[in-house]
């Protein structure tokens, strides 16, 4: 997703995801694996490498993060750094516009610093060649000059460590990814974790929350500790506002009502691109760009942020012709799939 840019309409659930990291985001944050909840495969796997590289004294191995918006990549990227006792410096993969960039980047580092570079899919494929040897071999072997003057100059860098957050990770070429000695996935979250993240927060912003409160808003926060605390923080204004300050189930019903956010944690945006499919595609198949069109989205959000929920919760499915509304899908818009795959009104 292109993040300068700023989300279109009322896209809440993409401006919520593409905010830049507000105070308010940073004071939530988890700063060690203790504080950071569920993802248990990867935080294992995590924790097997922070310990092998502290007890041998090494730089910690490569390691690859990827998944939907929202989930915990740039927090387990600085969790690495607490635990390990290192700094982490952090780039956009974007803005790595030259090989002079990156040697710029590396050769600043101390060894054991952690690299992190965030959208690392859209590093410029002039870069990522010369992230292979410094992966590889901690050198750089840097083009100076040009026409008739020109030479290479091998530069050697610190041993560092790699941490790629990526929300394409279908993106990345072969040869890069190979480069990570950890390749891990972080997936939606369970609505227990949720909840659990919903109480901690809850708790630092020093808010009253009861347990229907809570339910409440893990239930719509469509399986992403971001969006959850985006919710919890509009929960306790719509409480100090228009209640007694205590975010109830009532409560945070009638905020995510005015959030038009509904009980499967659906936007206006996901109905639009459901109903479009519904009324004009007779259910589909419906090509990405055929969407973005009518939606006013960007087809590159709606494959990010919007898609990978529907379609994990059996909203939509995927196939080589476009995507399908399912009978999840129709039921959701208040209509049902026909035999003919036509909508009728329930
Ligand atoms: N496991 C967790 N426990 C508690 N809070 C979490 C957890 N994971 C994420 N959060 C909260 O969600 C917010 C968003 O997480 P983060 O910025 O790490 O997501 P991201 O995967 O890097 O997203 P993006 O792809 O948009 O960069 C964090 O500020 C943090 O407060
Ligand atoms: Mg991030």
């Amino acid at each position: 997703m292109p993040k300068e840019q700023p989300p279109k309409g009322t896209d809440f659930l993409a401006s919520a995801l593409a905010a830049p990291v507000s105070s308010a985001e940073a004071a939530l944050r988890p700063l060690s694996f203790a504080d950071f909840a569920g993802q248990t495969k990867t935080v294992e796997r995590l924790k097997v490498m922070v310990g092998a590289a502290k007890r041998r004294g090494e730089a910690l191995n490569h390691i690859l993060l990827s998944g939907p918006p929202g989930l915990g990549k740039t927090t387990l990227a600085f969790i690495l750094g607490h635990e390990l006792g290192r700094n982490v410096r952090v780039i956009a993969g974007p803005v790595i516009e030259k090989p002079g960039d990156l040697a710029g980047l590396l050769t600043n580092l101390e060894e054991g610093d952690l690299l992190f570079i965030d959208e690392i899919h859209r590093i410029p494929k002039t870069v990522e060649e010369y992230l292979y040897s410094a992966m590889e071999d901690f050198r750089l072997d840097i083009m100076i000059d040009q026409g008739p003057n020109a030479r290479s100059v091998r530069l050697s860098i610190p041993k560092f460590t790699l941490v790629g957050a990526t929300t394409r990770s279908g993106l990345l070429t072969a040869p890069l990814r190979s480069r990570f000695t950890l390749n891990t996935r972080l997936d939606y979250y369970q609505r227990d974790t949720l909840i659990g993240i919903v109480q901690r927060s809850c708790s630092l912003l020093k808010v009253e929350l009861d347990a229907g409160g809570a339910q409440e808003i893990a239930r719509r926060a469509r399986g992403t500790p971001r969006i959850a605390n985006n919710l919890v923080n509009f929960c306790r204004d719509f409480a100090q506002e228009k209640a007694n300050g205590i975010i109830t189930q009532p409560v945070a019903a009638a905020a995510l009502e005015l959030l038009e956010i509904d009980a499967a944690g659906l936007d206006e945006m996901d109905k639009r691109m459901m109903r479009l499919m519904a009324e004009h595609h007779q259910g589909g198949p419906v090509g990405l760009g055929t969407i973005a069109i009518a939606v006013g989205e960007e087809a590159d959000t709606i494959e990010e942020v919007h898609e990978p929920f529907l379609i994990q919760e059996g909203f939509l499915a995927r196939t080589a012709q476009g995507r399908i509304l399912t009978p999840k899908g129709y039921h959701a818009i208040g209509l049902k799939a026909s035999s003919s795959d036509q909508g009728s009104l329930l």
